[in-house]
């Protein structure tokens, strides 16, 4: 245990000695730790020096803390789906593209639109990435046939004067997903519209939301709500027999990299994650100095995370984990941190520091975690368990980006790199 924390392990031990089972105390109950908390101390100031004291009991513990405190609680799945268009000669002859229609809520009313490109050439199940897309499917390829989203749009999009739900828009983030060239290297890519399932705008009157009741102070926000979205694509991919269901990797840009580290964390049919840029309330702890902060992201974007978190606004040290814990609950399993020089927003030294505190976790499973001590020089993919990789360049997703999320999935999927 470090010092900080083995000061204040008594007191822990007092605080939930007094909460009953299943309640948490608010955030004023909660001790001050200026220093990012160790996944591996429990909330009762006892450190777990086991694999299955992790798993079988501090790992649960870490999950409910973050859903009370941070992301809210999201409802219990259920989903159904339909393959609403199959196209076995797209690009060319190269790939198959399905659209499946992903129902969810109580009755599988809301539609979630997963859009599916599979290689033709390959001699067994495909490896797949799966993210969510900012602008609709229909952005993310060139395909004429791929239907044209109808769900809430933002008004502004860059390079777009209007919204995005037009014919104009087609195959605008067609670099952004770079999907041809994953085909030519075996992969596969599944990626949905955020709107879909959460639109991106405070009210939560929405999407997902009103299925399930208006959210209270520990129910999910929209970060959740897509990292959910993810999860019941996840439901679709693991029967979809053209899929390998051991080698689904999640990957996403910005705030759905935040979806994509907590899908991952929550989710453990998900492989490998690579949230990308995913900065405050994702990979950059939300005690960094560097880039954003809690009361910034809240007070811009109330509706990405639950009612509690506002509480820890200015005083994130009273928090009781860091993001360095979303991290650590994908462990064993590989997490690659992508950023840009350019984007001190997203606090890229702060998200490597994250990676070196949930090493201990994946350790303690008895796997490699971050390969190295000190952040790689740019352009040097550290591509370790826990791997990290910076770019010049700025707050953007692109081809670039792609050839390192496929050089990581490479190596950890045991594939040859060409
Ligand atoms: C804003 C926000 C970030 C977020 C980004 C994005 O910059 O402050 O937290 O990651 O938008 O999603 O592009």
């Amino acid at each position: 245990m470090n010092r900080p924390l083995r000061r204040i392990a008594p007191l822990l031990a007092l605080l939930f000695m007094a909460a009953s089972p299943g309640e948490f105390p608010d955030a004023s109950r909660l001790p001050s730790r200026p220093e990012l908390p160790d996944p591996l101390v429990r909330l009762d100031g006892q450190r777990v020096t086991t694999a299955e004291g992790w798993t079988k009991s501090r790992r649960g513990e870490l999950k409910s803390l973050f859903e009370h405190y941070m992301y809210g609680k999201a409802p219990h799945p259920g989903s159904l789906w339909s393959i609403e268009r199959t196209d076995p000669n797209s690009l060319g002859g190269k790939a198959t593209t399905k659209e499946v229609a992903i129902g969810v809520g109580p009755d599988g009313g809301l539609k979630i639109h997963l859009l599916l490109v599979v290689p033709n050439r390959r001699t067994g199940p495909a490896p797949v990435f799966l993210g969510t897309n900012f602008y609709g499917n229909h952005t993310a390829t060139k395909d004429p046939a791929v239907r044209l989203s109808t769900a809430w749009m933002p008004d502004k999009a860059p390079g777009c004067k209007d919204n995005r739900a037009t014919e104009a828009a087609r195959g605008l983030d067609a670099d952004v997903w770079d999907i041809e060239t994953s085909i030519d290297k075996g992969y596969a890519i599944a990626t949905f519209y955020c709107g879909d399932v959460a639109p991106d705008h405070p009210g939560l009157a929405d999407g997902v939301f009103p299925l399930f009741g208006k959210p209270g102070p520990n129910d999910w926000g929209a970060v959740a709500a897509w990292a959910w979205g993810l999860s019941r694509a996840v439901d679709y991919l693991v029967s979809d027999s053209d899929i390998d269901r051991t080698k689904i990797a999640i990957v996403g840009h910005s705030r759905l990299g935040k979806a994509a580290i907590l899908a991952g964390a929550f989710d453990e049919r998900v492989a490998l994650v690579i949230p990308h840029q995913a900065g405050c309330g994702g990979t950059a702890p939300s005690r960094g100095t560097v880039g954003e902060s809690a009361k910034q992201i809240n007070d811009r974007f109330p509706h990405w995370f639950c009612g509690e978190f506002k509480t820890f606004n200015t005083q994130t040290d009273h928090l009781p984990f860091d993001q360095n814990g979303l991290i650590a609950l994908c462990a064993p399993r590989p997490v690659l941190l992508t950023n840009a020089i350019g984007d001190q927003w997203a606090n890229p030294s702060g998200q490597f520091q994250a990676l070196l505190a949930a090493d201990p976790v994946y350790r303690l499973l008895g796997v490699e975690g971050l390969g190295v001590k000190e952040m790689p020089a740019t352009g040097v993919l550290v591509d370790t368990r826990l791997g990290y990789h910076i770019r010049p360049g700025k707050h953007s997703m692109g081809r670039e980006d792609w050839q390192v999320f496929r050089a990581f999935a490479d190596t950890h999927f045991g594939r040859p790199t060409p």
